[in-house]
């Protein structure tokens, strides 16, 4: 079984090999094709994968090019964690909203927006030449913002399947609170990428997310960064990047007094590519566990593991709404359970769901539409309308100061502008 990962530079690599290497049994994969066009990571992150699948005694081959069509022919599944400007144009998303007020983040708010529009043609390129040259194969979206980059490959009709960690990350977290092993744990996870709620925890089919939150609480909450008495209050556990939307003010101050997280990501990578660098490095570097995906390698491998061997497993994805959330459009891309076949994911009935997460929603649902709009045909002004339909930004003289100083900056690296 050949993969491809295009943006195979990436330093997260090492992670998802090593998730091959640990999960074998699960994922037969014999080769592993990287992808990306800076030829220095390449060849860092190449040897840095054979090392450590040799020293697992992995019989997979790893190739390297610069190539799109090369890298994917005959492969089974292609996945993409691509960052379009790296970690500079990063640092400009968490950054300049921060000048006019809003928070600063790379893939909620005006910085998501920028993302958006660097990426989502950069993808569709990429995966117009996975359907050439890699006709069937699986695409597997970890680059962000998954939501957006989702949709965007789905209404170009894409064999695609959107990923994030946040999901398995409280699936292991609520596992080691409770003490019993992650399989048992199923949860009731509703929402849009990196806008999600956890409104029920299911250990062995009975809900124990009430004990969580008396137990648990005050740890819990403070991963999320909210109260634990507005959890308990709510009766949910909602992701990290609710903490933009309920504590908006207070994380902008907070950004405004501290370094980027992308200037410490890029002193982390400098780091990370010595390492790589090291021919006597040959396991996965502690540093890596300081990023954001933690578990990112079991949530690539459960899920490619399951389109290609129609397992019919249930994972937390992101696909088609198609009535999922009754209140969204079809197109809408949404983040919930969903069981996995050869055929691809279908969305599990979700309960319906209270106005206070509803609300907002379907809010974002209603700006991702229009940044998908903006991505796809460009223009200051339809960036403006993205802004305005932003629950966070949503002032006209706002959106259109916020749209030009974005567009200026981002201009490199939009086609269009
Ligand atoms: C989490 C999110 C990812 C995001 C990452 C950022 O894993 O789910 O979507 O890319 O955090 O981590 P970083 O270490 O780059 O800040
Ligand atoms: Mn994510």
């Amino acid at each position: 079984m050949k993969l491809a990962v295009v943006g195979g530079g990436s330093t997260y690599t090492p992670e998802l090999i090593d998730g091959f290497a640990r999960l074998r049994e699960e994922l037969p994969v014999t080769e592993v094709a990287l992808v990306d066009p800076d030829a220095s990571r390449l060849d860092l992150v190449g040897g840095m994968a054979r090392r450590m699948l040799a020293r697992a005694g992995h019989p997979a081959r790893v190739t390297a090019t610069a190539s799109v069509p090369e890298g994917v022919a005959g492969a089974q599944a292609v996945l993409l964690q691509l960052r379009v400007g790296g970690q500079a144009a990063r640092d400009v998303d968490e950054t300049l909203p921060l000048e006019c007020g809003c928070v600063g983040q790379e893939t909620t708010g005006a910085g998501g927006l920028a993302k958006a529009l660097r990426t989502v043609p950069v993808v569709l390129d990429i995966a117009e030449q996975v359907r050439r040259h890699a006709p069937g194969a699986w695409i597997v979206d970890f680059t962000n913002p998954v939501g957006i980059v989702t949709r965007a490959l789905l209404e170009a009709g894409h064999r695609a399947i959107g990923l994030c960690n946040v999901a398995i990350g409280f699936q292991r977290r609520f596992a080691a609170a409770l003490g019993v092993a992650p399989e048992r744990i199923s949860l009731g996870h509703v929402g849009l990428n990196h806008l999600t709620w956890e409104r029920s925890v299911l250990l062995d089919g009975v809900d124990v997310l009430p004990r969580l939150l008396d137990e648990h609480g005050e740890e819990i909450a403070r991963d999320v960064g909210l109260d634990a008495a507005l959890l308990r209050r709510l009766g949910v556990v909602p992701s990290y990047y609710l903490r933009y939307f309920y504590e908006h003010d207070r994380v902008v101050a907070e950004q405004r007094a501290r370094p980027s997280r992308a200037a410490e990501v890029a002193a982390m990578e400098a780091r990370l590519l010595e390492l790589y660098a090291d021919p006597a490095v040959d396991t996965k570097p502690e540093l890596l566990g300081e990023r954001g995906g933690a578990f990112y390698s079991e949530a690539a491998v459960a899920l490619i593991s399951s389109l290609l061997g129609d397992r019919g497993d249930v994972q937390v994805v992101n696909l088609r709404n198609d009535g999922a959330l009754p209140f969204l459009p079809p197109e809408a891309v949404v983040e919930v359970p969903a069981t996995i076949t050869a055929a691809g994911a279908e969305a599990l009935p979700v309960d319906p769901v209270e106005p206070l997460h509803a609300g907002l929603i379907a809010h974002v649902t209603a700006y991702e539409t229009l940044a998908l709009e903006a991505a796809l045909h460009g223009g200051e002004e339809r960036v403006a309308d993205a802004l305005l339909a932003h629950p966070l930004i949503g002032q006209a003289s706002l959106s259109g100061d916020l749209a030009r100083r974005l567009v200026e900056a981002n201009r490199p690296h939009l086609p269009w502008a």
